[in-house]
Parts: structure tokens; C-alpha cells; sequence
């Protein structure tokens, strides 16, 4: 395998995960939209289609778009592509984010769910704009390192869509159908997501972040930055070798 085409694997694997809630939304919206219902029809989204629309359409740009953003090599070769898709990426997340807490406060909540589930939207959603927020202020200083970490937070949180899929199957598998054994399976979820991206964070350097994202001028700003604090922070010979 090519370093070229092992720069694909991440992004491939996260439109993998996403491709579950993704499939299932198109096929809501098809339903929605006077098609042949391919899932059963849901009386909560009939009666008010606009906002499961809106969450559906700007979630699937966000899972789908959103992985090739994990693409190192794509990201470096194509900078330009990386700030443009990151534009959409923060307008869609805002989508995904708004109506997610739209669905949650203003619809009967799922029958098979319980509070838990209600009170978890209720952090994880605010938690996903926060991290964007970060992310961008950090870009934004030029503090590339604090970007990817942000950003990958809020893309873990919403990707949770995704892994919602196996949890659940496991949870009702070993404990059964109740509402707490949904709510935990898709709470395991969230927390399986952000174990995993902050091990993805810490994994990389911080330095060698700076150098394999395609940031442009943020990214070389970022980097000089950080470099300028390290030569303020250590004795010069520990600068020798270190990764960039
Ligand atoms: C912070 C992240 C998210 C939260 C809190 C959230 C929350 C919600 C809520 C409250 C509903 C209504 C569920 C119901 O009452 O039946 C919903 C529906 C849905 N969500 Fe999300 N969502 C998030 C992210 C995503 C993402 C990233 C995707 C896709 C990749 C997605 C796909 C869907 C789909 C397809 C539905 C419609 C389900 C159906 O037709 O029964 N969600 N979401």
C-alpha cells in the first residue's frame, strides 16, 4: 500500500461509520418526501418534517465532508480545499447542532428512550458547538495544533451517530430492550468517540500536527509560533532532532 493511499484509510473508515445513520436518513427523507417508505413512517417527523430535514441534510455533509478532512496527504496537497470544505463543515455542523437540540427539546421524545438519553443531548450538543468555537478561534490564532484537536472532538461528538448503530446492537444483546440500556448504548457511544479522538490527539505531535496539515498561513503562523515558544522554553541542543 502507497503512502498515498494509506493517507485514505482514516477518512475511508469514518465514511464507513457514518454511511448507518446516513442511509438511514436518506431513506427518511425519501420516506418523507411521499416515497416508497423504506422505514417505517414516524407521526412526530410527519407532522413537522422541517427539522429532522434540515438535521439529516446537514449531518450527512458533515460525516461525509467532514472525513476528508482526516486525509493528511489530500489536506497538504490541496490547502485551499481544506479551508474552503472547513467553511461548510462549521455552517453544516451548526445545522446538525441546532437541530439536533430542536429535535430533542420541541419532539415527544422517542417511546423506547428515556431521560438519560434527553439530559445526554443536552451536554453533548452544547459540548459539539464549544469545540467548533474552539476550533475556529484557534485556527483563527494560528494555533493549528488546538484546531485539529477541537475539531476532532466536535466531529467525534456528532459521529456518534455512527457508532450508536453498534452500541446499541451490543447493548440490547447483553442487557436486553429497555429505555436505560438505549440511553446507555448510545451515552457508550459519545464516550467511545471521544476516548478514541483524544487518543487520535494525542497520538500525533503537537509539532508534527503543524507540519502534515495543509493550514496554509495559519499552519506556517501555528508552527512559528510554537517554535518560538519551544526555543523560548528549552536549552537549544534539545531543539536538535526534535520533530517540527
Ligand atoms: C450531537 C450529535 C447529534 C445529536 C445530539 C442528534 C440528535 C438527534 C435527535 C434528538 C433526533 C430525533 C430522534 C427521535 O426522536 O427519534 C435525531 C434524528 C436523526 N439523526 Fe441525529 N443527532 C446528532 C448527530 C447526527 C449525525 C452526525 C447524523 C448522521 C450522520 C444523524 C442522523 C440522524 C438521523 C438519520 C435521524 C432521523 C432518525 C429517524 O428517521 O428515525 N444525527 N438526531
Amino acid at each position: 500500500m502507497t503512502a498515498r493511499q494509506r493517507g485514505w484509510r482514516v477518512p475511508t473508515a469514518l465514511v464507513a461509520l457514518s454511511l448507518i445513520p446516513v442511509l438511514a436518513g436518506t431513506a427518511r427523507l425519501v420516506e418523507l418526501g411521499g416515497g416508497p417508505a423504506v422505514i417505517p413512517a414516524d407521526a412526530r417527523f410527519a407532522a413537522s418534517p422541517l427539522p429532522v430535514a434540515v438535521h439529516i441534510v446537514c449531518a450527512a455533509v458533515y460525516a461525509i465532508l467532514g472525513a476528508l478532512q482526516f486525509a493528511a496527504g489530500f489536506r497538504r496537497r490541496r490547502p485551499g480545499w481544506h479551508r474552503v470544505a472547513g467553511r461548510v463543515l462549521v455552517v453544516a455542523a451548526l445545522g446538525v447542532a441546532s437541530s439536533a437540540l430542536w429535535l430533542t427539546l420541541f419532539f415527544p421524545p422517542q417511546e423506547d428512550s428515556g431521560p438519560l438519553l434527553y439530559v445526554l443531548r443536552l451536554v453533548f450538543v452544547p459540548a459539539m458547538v464549544a469545540s467548533l468555537v474552539l476550533g475556529v478561534a484557534a485556527v483563527r490564532r494560528g494555533d493549528v495544533a488546538a484546531h485539529r484537536a477541537w475539531m476532532t472532538r466536535a466531529y467525534a461528538i456528532a459521529l456518534a451517530a455512527g457508532t450508536q448503530a453498534f452500541t446499541e446492537g451490543v447493548g440490547e444483546g447483553v442487557f436486553g430492550t429497555s429505555a436505560l440500556v438505549l440511553d446507555l448504548s448510545r451515552g457508550a457511544a459519545w464516550v467511545i468517540n471521544l476516548v478514541v479522538a483524544e487518543w487520535v490527539i494525542r497520538r500525533r505531535p503537537v509539532g508534527g500536527g503543524a507540519g502534515r496539515l495543509g493550514g496554509g498561513a495559519p499552519r506556517l503562523a501555528g508552527g512559528a509560533a510554537r517554535l518560538a515558544g519551544a526555543r523560548r522554553q528549552r536549552p537549544a541542543a534539545t531543539l536538535v532532532g526534535d520533530r517540527p
